[in-house]
């Protein structure tokens, strides 16, 4: 079996072809960045007529990458949400087209498990059961992965997301959109022990987070200084150890209380090279064992719609010629496979 897949629920335009049996054929990623940089943030509209443009362009070069044809596609899966609602719904009505005029099946595939299934692309994938750590721009959650489709939400956030939070600071400190990578870079040249942020909830039992504090913490300790990029450097060292230091605590806790030793981490913050530091570390400490997305598939990328996409045609699910797009979209009430891919 052989399927296109599409991503466009927010401000990646992508498209990937998957391969049952020689596995990933073709992907490509527009990313909208520049698009988006001098608003400081997500143009919801700017986004949807965007991926208007890109998508099909895409949809045709990874086709040629793959060697492929439209009669070698045996379905489309494409990102149904949670996302953008107008960003949905252009690869949503593109994927069911081509579905159509294919006559094959198609499949809204829930964004959050792409992230979750993305480490499936790996040569060495992980093990079922794990504990799923997903940190990215819109969600931070620990989830207790039984097999694919069965998923436990353990503990998520109250507020900010931990990949907002890496953004929200940074835009304090001036840094360009989206900021995340950009305060990574900047907290290599900081000092240690000048700043302390708050690692917040962790003094309290559970796996909830809460991050919204941290921009706080950042305006305070920046108020009535003169912000050279000395003290920009030393304050992104210390929200990116509070962060880290705190994903860290949370995921061991999570191992801990399931009695499991894999974690899986994914989602765009999963890419931040002091965050799989620690992880290593700690899971070295106690006998666990941490598996990650390659790099390029830790941020929105349609290689892991295709997995998740593949695994839920191949076990026969489908969706009918109405298209599927939610902003919202538990993924608790996900469909269990019961075959595993
Ligand atoms: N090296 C890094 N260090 C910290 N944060 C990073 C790094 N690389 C990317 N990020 C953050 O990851 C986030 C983007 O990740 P991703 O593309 O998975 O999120 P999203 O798709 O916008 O959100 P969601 O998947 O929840 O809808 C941004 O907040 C970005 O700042
Ligand atoms: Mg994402």
């Amino acid at each position: 079996m052989r399927i296109l897949a599409i991503e466009s629920s927010c401000d990646e335009s992508a498209a990937a072809v998957l391969d049952a049996d020689r596995g990933l054929l073709g992907h490509e990623v527009f990313s909208q960045i520049e698009l988006h940089r001098v608003f400081g943030g997500v143009v919801p509209e700017l986004a949807s007529r965007d991926h208007v443009r890109k998508l099909l362009p895409l949809v045709r070069s990874v086709l040629e990458q793959a060697g492929t044809t439209s009669s070698d596609i045996n379905g489309v899966a494409y990102t149904a949400g949670p996302g953008l609602i107008g960003a949905l719904l252009t690869g949503a009505s593109l994927a069911r087209s081509l579905a159509y005029a294919w006559g094959v099946p198609s499949l809204g595939v829930h964004h959050l498990e792409g992230h979750l299934l993305a480490p499936l692309l790996e040569p060495e994938p992980p093990p079922f059961p794990h504990v799923a750590l997903l940190v990215s721009g819109g969600h931070t959650m620990l989830i207790e992965v039984s097999t694919i489709g069965c998923y436990r939400l353990l503990g998520e956030t109250r507020d900010d997301a931990a990949g907002e939070a890496f953004d929200k600071t940074a835009k304090l400190l001036g840094l360009p959109y989206p900021g995340g990578p950009e305060l990574a870079r900047l907290a290599d040249r900081g000092t240690p022990g000048v700043f302390n942020f708050p690692r917040p909830m962790l003094d309290r039992p559970g796996l909830e987070f809460s991050f919204s504090g941290l921009k706080t913490a950042v305006v305070h300790a920046l108020r009535g200084r003169e912000i050279t990029d000395t003290v920009r450097a030393d304050v992104a060292e210390a929200v990116q150890l509070s962060i880290v230091e705190t994903l860290t605590a949370k995921a061991l806790r999570a191992l801990e209380e399931t009695g499991l030793d894999t974690l899986v981490v994914s989602g765009g913050v999963s890419a931040n090279r002091l965050l799989r530091s620690r992880l290593a570390e700690a899971a070295r400490r106690e006998g666990a064992r941490v598996y990650y997305p390659r790099i390029e598939f830790c941020t929105d990328n349609a290689a892991m719609i295709a997995v998740a996409g593949l695994a839920r045609l191949a076990a026969g699910q489908h969706d009918g010629l109405d298209i599927q797009a939610r902003a919202r979209w538990p993924l608790e009430s996900l469909q269990p496979l019961t075959a595993q891919v």
